[in-house]
C-alpha cells in the first residue's frame, strides 16, 4: 500500500484525536461535545432520509439537461462481486451506482498506482471499476497520463535525459492501451502550467519538463491520440477558476498553452477544470465565464473535472460551514453550466468519508483549521447534505443541451 491508497481518518478516530490534543493545538477544530451532537443528528438525519435515488439522483437531474454527473471513485471499496451477482448490500457501492453516470478513479489510474516497478505494470485496481462500470453502464474518464505529482518512488532513480521520452511514450502506449476505446476521455496531461515557477511559457518545472522538454505535452497528446483515438483528449488544471490575479494570470498561461498546442496541429479536445473551490473568499466569476467562451471558441469542450468545496476559514459550526457549501454548490454550477459547452461535472469524491480534504496530509496543510470537513454532496453516513440539494437545484435551472 503507498500514501495514495492508505485509508482516511474515520470521524470516530478523528475525535479521539481532537479529544486527545490539547486545545491550543486545535483552535478552530469543533469540541467532542460538538461532534456528538453532530453524530446524533446523523443518525436523526438518516432515519428520515428522503429517496435521493432513480429518478431523484444527481445523474438523472442532470441528464435531464443533456449534461453528465459523475464523481471520482476508490474502487477498492466498490463491491463488484455483489453487483455482478444483481446485489449489494454495500453502501458505499449503491451510493456509487444510483448517483452517478460517469466515474473517474480518484488514484488508481495514476502513474504510482499502475506502475509498482518500471517494467511491470499493474491494472487489478483500475480493471476493477472498469469492470464495475460495465456492469452499472457508467462512462469511464482516465485520469491521467502525465502529472508531475503521484510517480512511483523507483522513478526518480530510473529516469533521466535519456530515456525520458521513452519512459513517457511507453507508458501511454501501455495504459492508454489497455483501455482502448472503453473511455470518454483521458486527462492526458494534469497541472502543466505554474506561473509561479517563472517560466515565460507558464510551463511547470515539473519531471516531465526536466526529462523531456516543454514538447512533452505535445508528444503525451500524440501518442494518446495515436493509441486511443476514441477518447477525447483533455488537458485538466486548477486554480483557474476566481477573479483573484494569480488565478486570472494563470487562466491566461493555460489559454496560451492551449493556442500553442492547437497552432501545431496537436489533437487535443477538452479543457479539465478542476475546481477545488473554497467556500471563504473570492468566488469564481466573469474572468472564468469569459475562458470558457474563449475554450470553447477554440473548439475545445469543457469538463468539470474535480469539484469540492474547502471550509477553511469560514467562521462558525457544522451549520454555518454546510450552508457555505451549499451556497458554491448552488452557485457554482449555475454559473458554469450555463454556458452551453460545458458537458459534465463530477465531484472530487461523493462524501465526506472518503474526501481527500479531510485526509491527514491536507488537514496538517491547513492548521489550525483542522475540523472535519464536509466538502461533498453527501455526509459520513451517506445522507445527503444541504450541497446534495443546492447541486440538485442548480443542475435543474442549467439550459438543456442540444
Ligand atoms: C488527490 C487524491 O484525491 C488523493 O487521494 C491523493 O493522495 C493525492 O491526489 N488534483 C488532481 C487529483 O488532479 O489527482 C488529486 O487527487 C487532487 C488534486
Amino acid at each position: 500500500m503507498n500514501e495514495d491508497h492508505k485509508p482516511l481518518v474515520t470521524r470516530r478516530e478523528f475525535g479521539r484525536t481532537a479529544a486527545a490534543a490539547s486545545a491550543a493545538a486545535l483552535v478552530g477544530a469543533l469540541s467532542v461535545a460538538e461532534w456528538r451532537l453532530i453524530e446524533r443528528n446523523d443518525r436523526l438525519r438518516s432515519a428520515m432520509r428522503a429517496d435521493v435515488t432513480g429518478a431523484n439522483s444527481l445523474e438523472a437531474h442532470a441528464a435531464k439537461r443533456g449534461l453528465l454527473y459523475g464523481a471520482a471513485v476508490d474502487p477498492e471499496l466498490l463491491d463488484v462481486e455483489g453487483v455482478a451477482k444483481g446485489h449489494t448490500k454495500d453502501a458505499y457501492t449503491q451510493l456509487v451506482s444510483a448517483q452517478t453516470g460517469i466515474l473517474v478513479a480518484e488514484n488508481a489510474m495514476k502513474w504510482r498506482a499502475l506502475r509498482p516497478a518500471l517494467d511491470r505494470f499493474d491494472f487489478a485496481l483500475a480493471d476493477r471499476m472498469m469492470r464495475f462500470a460495465g456492469l452499472t453502464g457508467k462512462r469511464v474518464r482516465g485520469h491521467n497520463l502525465c502529472w508531475h505529482e503521484a510517480l512511483p518512488d523507483w522513478f526518480a532513480g530510473a529516469a533521466n535525459k535519456d530515456n525520458g521520452r521513452k519512459l513517457l511514450t511507453d507508458h501511454i502506449r501501455t495504459v492508454a492501451g489497455h483501455f482502448r476505446g472503453q473511455l470518454q476521455s483521458w486527462d492526458v496531461v494534469n497541472e502543466a502550467v505554474e506561473p509561479d515557477d517563472g517560466r515565460a511559457d507558464g510551463l511547470r518545472r515539473s519531471p516531465w519538463l526536466e526529462l523531456v522538454g516543454p514538447d512533452y505535452i505535445e508528444l503525451a497528446f500524440r501518442t494518446a491520440a495515436e493509441t486511443d483515438p476514441q477518447a477525447k483528449l483533455t488537458n485538466n488544471d486548477y486554480g483557474i477558476e476566481t477573479d483573484k490575479p494569480e488565478e486570472a494570470a494563470k487562466r491566461a498561461q493555460v489559454l496560451a498553452l492551449l493556442q500553442r498546442l492547437q497552432a501545431r496541429g496537436v489533437p487535443i479536445h477538452a479543457m479539465g477544470v478542476q475546481s477545488h473551490l473554497l467556500a471563504k473568499g473570492q468566488q469564481p466569476g466573469a474572468g472564468l465565464q469569459s475562458f470558457l467562451s474563449e475554450v470553447a471558441g477554440m473548439g475545445l469542450e469543457v469538463y468539470i473535472t474535480e469539484m469540492d468545496v474547502d471550509t477553511t476559514g469560514v467562521a462558525g459550526g457544522t451549520r454555518a460551514r454546510d450552508a457555505a457549501v451549499a451556497k458554491v454548490y448552488g452557485d457554482y454550477p449555475a454559473l458554469v453550466l450555463a454556458d452551453q459547452n460545458v458537458k459534465m461535472l463530477l465531484t472530487w469524491g461523493l462524501t465526506s468519508a472518503n474526501s481527500w480534504v479531510n485526509s491527514r496530509e491536507r488537514r496538517m496543510k491547513r492548521f489550525p483549521d483542522l475540523g472535519w470537513q464536509r466538502p461533498l454532496p453527501f455526509d459520513d453516513d451517506f445522507a445527503p447534505t444541504q450541497a446534495f440539494w443546492a447541486l440538485r437545484a442548480a443542475l435543474d435551472q442549467v439550459p438543456a443541451r442540444v
